[in-house]
């Protein structure tokens, strides 16, 4: 009886420990009422956003483009691209060639180091046109004049396709002295410093605009741009007349919604757990981007982070001990909340992830930990999906359809590596908007076509103005 009452013991404490993981996880679960809750709530700020008179309180900015039409397919020529703020800095030369729609491209990935991610504005600058010069003495294009188009992927008040001041650095970036500046004068005077070539700045574009003009190229029907990797954000082309801050009422322009600092004003805490907030203090911009905390690559990882090490803590991991290795910030990219999410992945090729990660697990401690990914870019597809059934529901009812048939333009590495990310966006979008019939077109790399395409289209309607 001794025995039986020792393994009656252990199986309490285990079940106990159960309900304690289960408790974390539930936290994480949202209903359907909570995420019906965050639609409306993403759609009042869509429209306090446009109002002139909210506008400036409002926490999603939307941003006009002007951006106003969709490469109609006579784009043609050669154009430089810089992309900068996603995972990689990149330039590339995209050539369209009209008629057949069809678009080359080469492109050269260049690092950024963290120090001048975080480091002056100048260096920053200095840095990304040290890295057109390497391109374009590779490319052999030393002294051509190309027009270029700037894929600047942080939130920018622009007055002009080729004029945008950034408003604050996003994600990774801190360097001073660029907030209030327009970037694309930074950028000119970089150029200036460096006396070496010209170049012709047409354009600032938002990925998710490029994303967007890259899909449109192939289907007129796309009118939203996705990104869900390192950050998160969508545009989509609305009505001028509903743009009070711009002038005119015939047409569209496509606006960048900046939604990744959807609830600074709090109106989502009810759904933050302790571990968002704990994100949050940690990162680069405490109380800010706060849905884009929850919902992309950049911030997942830690979120799951912060959960390992609470369950460490209450003995329910990792034996209790919490190694030097998940005190470290940043260990668990979207690459590995991937791989261990993967359904073709047996438990022991989690364990071998994690002890790449330096974590030492036991059978146990890989399920909890798959678990934990799941709970966590589970809430991140279902949040984003809400933002997006706000969006076309809108789009709906301004044009008073029964029934609008729309297309989603998508990028980002969370989107296009996460093994489950994209089918349970999808679901959310079918089930809180179900009278929009809503396709995805994952892009094929928007921010550097998408900025070619775009700066194409601002030097054909230059054209007539400069003649
Ligand atoms: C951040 C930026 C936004 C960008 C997004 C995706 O939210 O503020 O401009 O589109 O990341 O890269």
């Amino acid at each position: 009886t001794k025995g039986a009452a020792m393994v009656t013991a252990v199986a309490c404490r285990v079940q106990a420990q159960r309900k304690q993981i289960d408790e974390v996880l539930a936290l994480f679960q949202l209903t359907r009422q909570q995420l019906v809750d965050v639609q409306g709530k993403m759609r009042a700020e869509l429209e306090y956003g446009l109002k002139r008179k909210t506008h400036a309180l409002a926490t999603v900015k939307m941003l006009p483009t002007y951006v106003y039409g969709m490469p109609d397919g006579t784009e043609k020529g050669k154009y430089l691209a810089l992309d900068l703020g996603g995972t990689n800095f990149r330039v590339l030369l995209v050539k369209i060639r009209s008629g057949r729609r069809s678009v080359r491209m080469y492109n050269k990935i260049f690092a950024i180091p963290l120090e001048i991610m975080q480091g002056t504005g100048e260096e920053l600058f200095d840095h990304i046109v040290q890295c057109i010069a390497d391109f374009l003495d590779y490319m052999g294009l030393k002294g051509a004049q190309l027009p270029l188009g700037f894929t600047f992927s942080f939130p920018c008040r622009q007055a002009n396709i080729d004029k945008g001041t950034l408003i604050e650095w996003t994600k990774g970036f801190k360097a001073t002295d660029c907030e209030g500046e327009d970037v694309v004068d930074m950028l000119r005077e970089a150029i200036k410093r460096r006396n070496e070539f010209d170049l012709d700045i047409v354009a600032v574009v938002n990925d998710t605009v490029g994303t967007m003009m890259t899909c449109a190229y192939e289907d007129p029907n796309c009118e939203i741009g996705l990104i869900a990797g390192t950050g998160s954000n969508m545009c989509y082309m609305e009505e001028m007349r509903n743009i009070e801050l711009v002038e005119g009422n015939e047409g569209k322009m496509c606006i960048n919604t900046e939604w990744g600092g959807f609830g600074d004003n709090g109106c989502i805490d009810d759904i933050r757990t302790q571990y968002d907030m704990e994100v949050d203090e940690g990162s680069l911009n405490p109380g800010k981007q706060r849905y884009e905390k929850m919902t992309s690559g950049m911030y997942l990882g830690e979120i799951v982070r912060q959960i390992l090490i609470d369950l460490t803590k209450q003995g329910l991991l990792f034996r209790g001990r919490i190694s030097e290795r998940l005190r470290t910030r940043g260990i668990f990219e979207t690459k590995f909340l991937s791989q261990i999410e993967s359904d073709r992945l047996a438990l022991l090729q989690v364990r071998r992830i994690l002890q790449q990660l330096g974590l030492d697990s036991t059978c146990e401690d890989s399920i909890v930990v798959k678990e934990v990914c799941g709970a966590v870019s589970r809430r991140a597809a279902q949040l984003c999906g809400a933002g997006l059934a706000a969006i076309v529901e809108k789009r709906r009812q301004d044009q008073r359809l029964e029934h609008l048939k729309i297309t989603v333009g998508v990028d980002g590495t969370l989107y296009k590596l996460h093994p489950h990310f994209s089918l349970v966006l999808q679901e959310t979008v079918k089930e809180l908007a179900p009278q929009c019939d809503v396709m995805f077109l994952l892009s094929e790399d928007g921010s550097g076509k998408g900025a070619a395409l775009i700066t194409a289209v601002a030097k054909r309607l230059q054209q007539p103005r400069r003649e």
